[in-house]
């Protein structure tokens, strides 16, 4: 089983390092000549990059590039004329209400109807005084994140983590210790283990970061014997744990697992989203909190955007009360059933010996390790050469492991584009195989057997930055 690494923190782009730093002690002028106000920008802000999938827009978009790096849900799939109309008769139907400012909270009658949506995973107990609407679980994790830490914090979160959520945490100066994983998502022993020692360093930890559902990106699944076990660490440790669940009602093989929330009101920090399961566009998430957290949500509200848009609160409560939105998730789930079957089957029929990767069995994603040795960063020019683009696994640790990871979203093209994006990833793996032993046998005077694809394609257990650094020493 794999660890979380352990000795010290240390510094900032130090290799090894679990703890990343966001607080910079001094402001450094970047290229002055440049830009002018280089040095009057805030310490956080030098700490601010371009994501791995921003990077990759301009590439993306063209038509004859299979894209399986977006994580962009298929919208297309919504029922648009009914959804047109419904908008259509909300602003002649409701008039200027819908396009007046609202309550910091957010509206009533759709924090009513979030509380149904989560009672489809288990939780029964929250009201709707609780709710606090939001500009997509985005800027739920930018509130949550603003209320609890300061500068030099550490937040728990699991290796690989949410890109969104890092670019957070880092503009916050947060350090964020990752957590390994594995095929049954986060390992309860890796998190206590990490609890203890953030005690042992005089660490304060303000929370876990948890994505327990079809994770972004390695697609698995927290086990109900994982979800008892870090419940259990939680309350021995009094950790507070946010759960950031936009994909769990989009599930292929089984009923919504229950949320972390529904076992405990006050530890967890629940955080949803309609982006997955309505529209990304219309920018609705929410937050559950308990009424005292609520409070100071709401206050970093006002203070941010002073209300969520009335709009589209409107129009998301409207959907919920007029159309068909379960059998609408159901749908998305069939289709996104047959884009992952695409997917794992392509995978599994062409890819070079040595590569593994993970099966979802609900959501975005796929997350893929490259035989040993290579190295997806390295790699992506020759993949867009090639017409196909993937993220690069790097974008989603903190502390600038996982070169030897990618992740796939097979949510956007259709099956026969996945099919043909995986075909051209694999020659590029192939290839890219090829150019190393070429290398490896000029270093060494050997040609290296590269490792087989374990039987049956089971994910490799999905390692945190201390196997990512056995990895680098290999290179070595
Ligand atoms: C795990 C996770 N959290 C949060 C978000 C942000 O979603 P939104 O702001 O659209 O609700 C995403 C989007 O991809 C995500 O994957």
């Amino acid at each position: 089983m794999p660890t979380t690494p352990t000795g010290s923190p240390a510094g900032p782009g130090q290799q090894g390092t679990h703890l990343t730093h966001g607080a910079h002690p001094h402001v450094v002028p970047r290229h002055p000549r440049l830009d002018p106000l280089a040095d009057r920008y805030a310490a956080r802000t030098h700490g601010m990059k371009t994501s791995e999938i921003r990077a990759l827009f301009s590439v993306v978009s063209r038509p004859e590039v299979v894209s399986l790096a977006g994580g962009m849900p298929a919208v297309t799939a919504l029922p648009l004329d009914a959804v047109g109309s419904m908008i259509g008769d909300l602003v002649s139907g409701m008039g200027a209400q819908t396009l007046q400012y609202g309550s910091g909270q957010g509206d009533p009658r759709l924090r009513e109807r979030i509380c149904d949506v989560m009672a489809l995973e288990g939780i029964r107990d929250a009201s709707a005084s609780e709710v606090v609407v939001t500009v997509g679980s985005q800027q739920a994790l930018d509130l949550v994140t603003r209320v609890f830490v300061d500068p030099g914090d550490v937040i728990l979160a699991e290796a690989p983590s949410y890109v969104g959520a890092l670019g957070v945490f880092q503009s916050a100066q947060a350090r964020v210790r990752h957590i390994a994983m594995d095929d049954d998502g986060l390992i309860p022993e890796a998190l206590e283990q990490a609890l203890v020692e953030c005690r042992a360093n005089g660490d304060r930890v303000k929370f876990l970061y948890t994505v327990p559902n079809f994770h972004n990106p390695a697609g698995v699944t927290l086990t109900e014997t994982r979800r008892e076990a870090v419940m259990a660490i939680a309350e021995r440790h009094d950790l507070l744990i946010i759960e950031d669940n936009p994909y769990g009602l989009l599930g292929f093989d089984h009923e919504p697992m229950r949320a972390l929330r529904a076992r405990d009101s006050q530890r967890v920090i629940y955080l949803g989203s309609f982006s997955k399961t309505f529209s990304p566009g219309l920018r609705v998430g929410w937050v559950l909190a308990p009424l005292a957290v609520r409070e100071k949500l709401v206050l970093a509200t006002e203070a941010q955007v002073l209300c969520p848009p009335s709009l589209t609160q409107y129009a998301v409560a409207r959907y919920l009360d007029t159309q068909p939105w379960r059998e609408q998730i159901k749908l998305f789930s069939e289709l996104y059933r047959e884009r992952r079957d695409a997917c794992l089957e392509s995978l599994d029929a062409m890819m070079p010996a040595g590569t593994t990767w993970t099966r979802p069995d609900g959501g975005f994603y796929v997350w893929l390790k490259l035989p040993h040795g290579l190295d997806a960063k390295r790699m992506q020019p020759r993949a867009v050469n090639a017409l196909v683009a993937y993220v690069p696994g790097i974008g989603f640790y903190a502390d600038g492991s996982g070169r030897e990871y990618m992740r796939l979203s097979y949510c956007y093209p259709e099956p026969d584009q996945i099919r043909e994006g995986v075909r051209r990833l694999a020659r590029v793996v192939e290839a890219e195989l090829d150019l190393h032993s070429t290398f490896d046998a000029v270093d060494t005077g050997t040609f290296r057997a590269v490792g087989r694809r374990a039987s049956g394609h089971d994910a490799e257990t999905i390692v945190g930055p201390a196997n990512s650094n056995a990895y680098e020493d290999g290179r070595a």
